[in-house]
């Protein structure tokens, strides 16, 4: 048994030092020389190869989400590589769907630089930006979440779709010895373009989150880029079933100041969860955007209230069921937790709501 466990040491630190070798030796040794990508077959950029595909797309200032930074291990870094990626890696396989890889996905992350490249990307990514900011303000909204508001120094201002989010840089701190990017979606006002407001739940241990909590004050730098992403209101007139949780207020908030500004009256209600009256918030907003909207209802649910709550208790799934009737017709918005939305999503098709209807986003 020890002898075994030995030679199973022995193998897999030399396989450790032989991969180590290898990238170290194709970094230094390796020489791919100059590279072409074309891009969307009208955009061509040249660089020296040996790099990922995501690096390269980086170093010419076009931003592909990414929440990892480079490590294999979000899925976020998707796009089409139509010639040059070479084979399929394992690092990638457990986030490319079949249909995906029927259709040249690959992680840009794990795809390398080595000759001539044809890639299609949506073209909306292409006018995603990096942002220098200040951030100006920083609001408690309960015990482990806060809301944080960025002045858009460089370029000044932004435009974004309600439900589109943005991508907060954090560098290395103090036990943190990587730089990453986390997804966070833009719970501000769209017509309010010189700033960007998110909103944050502190994750134990989580290298963004902690580094905004405990590091960040007023007036220092924020580097960001952004906007991102297909959550967003249709543009029907359908009846809006909206349901959230924590930090899923965020691209709820965001669509309700677009309904204002634009007039909706569109009918719609929002059912914001918590598991106790400490996790709700913004409670005040959301009575305003009442009077403001003509057709809008906001729904607090509290799972476990003290005495005194006179509001609806239990699940917001539940609450949904207790409220709601044929919703055949309507359109449901879903932001919070994979748990929260996978639950609501039966709710919603057993009260008549075609799959098609269903938009959400997933805090993973
Ligand atoms: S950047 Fe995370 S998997 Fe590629």
């Amino acid at each position: 048994m020890g002898l075994t466990l030995v030679s199973i040491f022995i193998v897999s630190s030399f396989s450790a030092v032989l991969a180590a070798i290898l990238v170290i030796a194709e970094r230094v040794i390796a020489n791919y020389g100059e590279c072409t990508i074309t891009i969307n077959k009208d955009k061509h950029i040249t660089l020296k190869g040996g790099c990922s595909l995501l690096e390269a797309l980086t170093s010419e200032k076009i931003f592909i989400p990414s929440a990892c930074g480079g490590k294999g291990t979000c899925g976020y870094c998707k796009v089409t590589v139509n010639e040059g990626a070479g084979q399929l890696l394992p690092t990638e396989e457990p986030y490319l769907s079949p249909e995906e890889r029927k259709n040249n996905v690959r992680l840009s992350c794990q795809v390398k630089v080595r000759n001539d490249m044809d890639i299609s990307i949506p073209e909306e990514l292409l006018s995603v930006r990096e942002y220098s900011c200040e951030l100006v303000d920083i609001k408690d909204l309960t015990y482990d979440i806060k809301q944080f508001r960025m002045k858009l120094i460089e370029p000044a201002d932004m435009s974004f779709i309600p439900g589109q989010y943005l991508q907060l840089f954090t560098p290395k701190y103090d036990g943190n010895t990587e730089e990453v990017y986390r997804a966070y979606s833009i719970s501000s006002d769209p017509k309010d373009k010189g700033y960007a407001e998110t909103i944050i739940r502190l994750v134990p241990g989580g290298i963004c989150t902690t580094y905004y909590f405990q590091y960040m004050k007023k007036g220092n730098k924020v580097k960001l880029n952004g906007p991102y992403g297909e959550f967003r209101m249709s543009n029907t007139n359908a009846k809006m079933i909206c349901i959230a949780g924590g930090s899923g207020m965020a691209p709820i908030k965001c669509i309700l100041h677009h309904m204002k500004n634009t007039g909706s009256t569109r009918e719609a209600v929002y059912y914001f969860g918590g598991n106790t009256e400490k996790d709700l918030f913004l409670l005040d907003e959301m009575k305003q955007f009442e009077k403001d909207l003509a057709n809008f209802s906001f729904v607090p649910v509290v799972a476990k209230p003290e005495q005194g709550w006179n509001g609806e208790k239990g699940l917001v799934t539940e609450a949904v069921l207790r409220n709601e009737k044929d919703l055949s017709k309507a359109e449901a918005y879903l932001c919070g937790s994979p748990g929260m939305i996978d639950a609501s999503i039966v709710v919603l098709k057993n009260l008549g709501m075609p799959e098609a209807n269903i938009f959400y986003d997933k805090f993973s």
